[in-house]
Order: structure tokens, then C-alpha cells, then sequence
């Protein structure tokens, strides 16, 4: 039984997004998906080049993630092409396996058609299915207006705002760190 049951949905555009569960084969795209956003948006902790990680890494960290029962890394492909991913760790001890940080990105090229809005209701809808997962956390910068519109959607609170996260040239970021707690 996989850890997560792929979904095939209709977005508002009419386009089928299919979410699934990366594996291992999927490295090679998954990096080249990640290359390709780290120049779309200054919103991500790496820009382009400074990602930093080799297709053995990739491969071994998405197998890694497949064994995890607190952990995810979720797909979303229009037509077999990665579009969207979206990143969930748990904690690794007993005290703090209840609770972990995602990452969430989407091709800009499809950008407000309900791609961002879709994946983060099915990995809640995952956590809360683990019942393992209590506690979802997530740093976004202040002024990325979208996506805190998209997270405080999704029922996501602001719990407190870290000064200098982002270093961006010569200018500093804050972020704001935001959570939800799963019953
Ligand atoms: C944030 C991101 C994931 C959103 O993905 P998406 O597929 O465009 O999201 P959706 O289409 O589901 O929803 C976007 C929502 O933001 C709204 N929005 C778009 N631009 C906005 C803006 N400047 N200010 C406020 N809201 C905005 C849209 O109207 C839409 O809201 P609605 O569903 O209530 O109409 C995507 O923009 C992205 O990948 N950005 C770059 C990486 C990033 O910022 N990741 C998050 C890091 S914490």
C-alpha cells in the first residue's frame, strides 16, 4: 500500500493535475524542476545555481523520504511534467515526530490556476490521515503576499517573524513563521 494514493484533479482551467509521491527515479526531473524555479522567484532559500545537490543526493534523500511515516515529498504534474512539488519533513525524536516544516513551489508558468491551493489540501488532508502528524510548520518571507494568502486559506496562522532570514544582495528579509496544529 503506498504511503500516499496518487489523485488525478480537475483544476479550474480544466488541465488534470496529477499528485503523487516522488520516488527515487524521479531525481533527475525533480532537480531539473527545482533548477528551473530557483530563477522564476526570490521567494526560495536558493537562487539558481546554489541549489547545491548532486542526483545521488536526490536519489537517496527521496528514497529516504518514501521510508519516513512522518515525511513526504509530493508531485504535481500536468500531462507527466513536473509543475509543483511539495516538501514535508517530521522530526526524527520521539518528542518531535509529531510535528515538521514543508516547502511548496509551483512552475510560474502556471501560477493562479489552483496548483498551489490544490496540493496543500491533499498533503493536509495526508497529515491528517497519518495521525502521527499534529503540527505543520512553514517560514514564508513577509512580503510574499501570495503565498500567505494561500497558507492562511488553508487555516495556517502567524506564530511569530524572524528577523534577516533572507539575504538577497545587499538587502535583508524577514519571514514570518507560520502554523497548524491538526487534531
Ligand atoms: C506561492 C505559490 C506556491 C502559489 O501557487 P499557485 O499555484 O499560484 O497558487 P493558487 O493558484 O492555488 O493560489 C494563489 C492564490 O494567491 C492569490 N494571489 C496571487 N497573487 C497574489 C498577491 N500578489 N497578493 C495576494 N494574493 C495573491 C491568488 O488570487 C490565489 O488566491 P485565491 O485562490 O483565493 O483566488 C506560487 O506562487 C509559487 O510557487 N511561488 C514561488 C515559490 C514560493 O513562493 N513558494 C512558497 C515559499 S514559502
Amino acid at each position: 500500500m503506498p504511503k500516499f494514493q496518487p489523485v488525478r484533479l480537475k483544476l479550474k482551467s480544466g488541465e488534470e493535475l496529477e499528485i503523487r509521491e516522488a520516488v527515487p527515479e524521479d531525481a533527475a526531473s525533480v532537480l531539473r524542476y527545482t533548477d528551473y524555479i530557483s530563477g522564476e522567484s526570490d521567494n526560495l532559500t536558493f537562487g539558481p545555481g546554489e541549489f547545491g545537490i548532486t542526483l545521488a543526493q536526490e536519489e537517496e534523500y527521496l528514497r529516504a523520504q518514501t521510508k519516513l511515516s512522518n515525511s513526504i515529498y509530493l508531485l504535481g504534474l500536468l500531462n507527466g511534467e513536473v509543475v509543483a512539488s511539495l516538501s514535508f519533513a517530521g522530526g526524527a525524536r520521539p518528542r518531535i515526530k509529531h510535528a515538521g516544516e514543508f516547502g511548496m513551489s509551483v512552475l510560474k508558468a502556471h501560477w493562479n490556476k489552483g496548483i498551489g491551493t490544490t496540493m496543500l489540501a491533499a498533503f493536509l488532508d495526508w497529515c491528517r490521515g497519518t495521525k502521527e502528524i499534529r503540527k505543520v510548520n512553514l517560514r514564508v518571507r513577509v512580503d510574499n503576499h501570495a503565498a500567505i494568502h494561500l497558507y492562511k486559506k488553508a487555516g495556517f496562522t502567524t506564530e511569530g517573524r524572524k528577523s534577516r532570514e533572507f539575504q538577497i544582495g545587499d538587502g535583508f528579509i524577514d519571514s514570518f513563521l507560520m502554523g497548524l496544529e491538526l487534531d
